[in-house]
């Protein structure tokens, strides 16, 4: 199959379903290749961890946003992530970034530890009401992606009481990175970020009048005490980043991780008997079902990368769900093995942009699966798993399951 055909696939309904087929076609032609013109499509593990650390290629800021669709700045949904930290190059990216990564580093996040525990068990006692019974419980709705925004609204400091309101606005917001291809579910994202902004107002002026420890505080005193380093409209947006990339992000690993569990009983029981099967079998489930599938990069100088020539202005599409399935790399990709060596997933991206909450998602990850698998030893699929229809931000709509007998 041609390239082009193959990458023109991942559009539709049957290539978000299962893209893995369209990303092979696409490597059957080399690691890095052209799809169109001024595009070109990184698949191979070595090209997308090239294209992401290159200083040329850079992130989709205000001034990409022009070409590619000058009316951006009308949709909030767009204009507040352009003002965040991920769609911005240095030196405003080597800014932001600095407020915020003592925050997030392995050491301070695992103090997060007890609060992770503390909410897995709620939810999961919450769970179990709920699938008294036999009753069937989609745990994707009642548990993957409640935990995530509950981690994080804590650590932020955001009301506790609003978390099923985050996380129904955040969804709701999330479409706005599938680009511009749908004006309805664009429409209902800039309502939401105008909604969630509203709101963000309010946490600010209390954050000022009482404030705590926490990152939003944090954030509220760096702008208050220099408008220059961090503005207001940078401060919406980080806020906004911080509260949304890590919620279907890891309600989606949260739901992989489940789900593959459930279609091999053994791991389950290694994840309910041998502690330190989690960091590993987590390790794989995000290289093997990454949340993200796809970022992109735009060329601001012309470069060669690969033998391929990169024009300046030209698009790079950066499969990461690809280069993980990528044999040069990763001996038969497509075989689900937690046991294979650590190979350093591109799942969080890399470069300067590699994402900020990694050690935060694997932390609740590590956790609450295990404490799962351990209150609900019978737990068992009890209907089909469903996906999104998306392709950028992939994962399950739907996981129903049955609690069975439990301790
Ligand atoms: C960036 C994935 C969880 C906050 C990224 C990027 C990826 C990613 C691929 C880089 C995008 C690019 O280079 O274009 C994931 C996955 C997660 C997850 C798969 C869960 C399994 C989280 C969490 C948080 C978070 C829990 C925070 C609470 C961020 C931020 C950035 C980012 C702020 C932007 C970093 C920058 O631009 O320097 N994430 N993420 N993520 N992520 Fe995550």
């Amino acid at each position: 199959m041609e390239a082009r055909a193959a990458f023109e696939a991942l559009a539709t309904t049957e290539g978000r379903q299962n893209p893995y087929p369209h990303y092979e076609a696409i490597r059957a032609h080399g690691g890095l290749v052209p799809v169109k013109k001024g595009s070109l499509v990184a698949v191979g593990y070595r090209e997308c961890a090239r294209v992401l650390r290159e200083p040329a290629l850079q992130v989709q800021d205000g001034t990409a946003f022009d070409r590619v669709y000058p009316r951006w700045r009308a949709h909030s949904s767009v204009a507040a992530f352009t003002d965040s930290m991920l769609y911005s190059n240095p030196p405003k990216h080597t800014r932001h970034r600095a407020m915020v990564n003592a925050d997030f580093t392995v050491q301070q996040v695992a103090r997060m530890r007890p609060v992770v525990e503390r909410m897995t068990t709620r939810l999961l006692d919450r769970v179990e009401k709920l699938g008294a019974g036999g009753a069937p419980v989609n745990l994707m709705d009642e548990f993957a992606s409640r935990l995530p925004m509950a981690v994080v609204s804590e650590m932020l400091g955001f009301d506790t009481d609003r978390q099923v309101w985050f996380r129904d606005v955040a969804s709701a917001i999330a479409v706005s990175t599938d680009g511009f291809a749908d004006p309805a579910a664009l429409a209902v994202a800039d309502t939401a970020m105008d909604e969630l902004a509203a709101h963000f107002g309010e946490v600010i002026a209390r954050k000022r009048g009482c404030p705590a420890a926490d990152l939003v505080t944090s954030l509220v005193r760096a702008h208050d005490a220099d408008p220059g380093r961090l503005s207001r409209d940078e401060l919406v947006g980080n806020m906004m980043l911080l509260l949304t990339a890590g919620f279907e992000t890891t309600a989606f690993l949260l739901g992989h991780a489940v789900l593959l569990a459930l279609r091999e009983p053994r791991h389950a029981d290694r994840l309910r008997t041998e502690e330190p099967f989690a960091a590993a079998y987590v390790e794989e489930v995000l290289r093997f079902e990454p949340p993200v599938h796809v970022t992109s990069r735009w060329a601001a100088a012309d470069l060669t990368l690969f033998g391929r020539e990169v024009p300046r202005g030209s698009r790079v599409i950066v499969i990461l769900a690809a280069g993980n399935r990528d044999p040069r790399r990763y001996p038969r990709p497509n075989r689900f093995d937690p046991g294979r060596p650590a190979g350093q997933p591109l799942s969080f991206g890399g470069g300067i942009h590699f994402c900020l909450g990694a050690a935060l998602a694997r932390l609740e990850a590590q956790i609450a699966l295990p404490m799962l698998v351990r209150r609900f030893p019978g737990l068992r699929l009890a209907g089909p798993a469903t996906y999104r229809d998306r392709w950028v931000i992939r994962g399950l709509r739907t996981l129903p399951v049955a609690l069975g007998p439990h301790l």
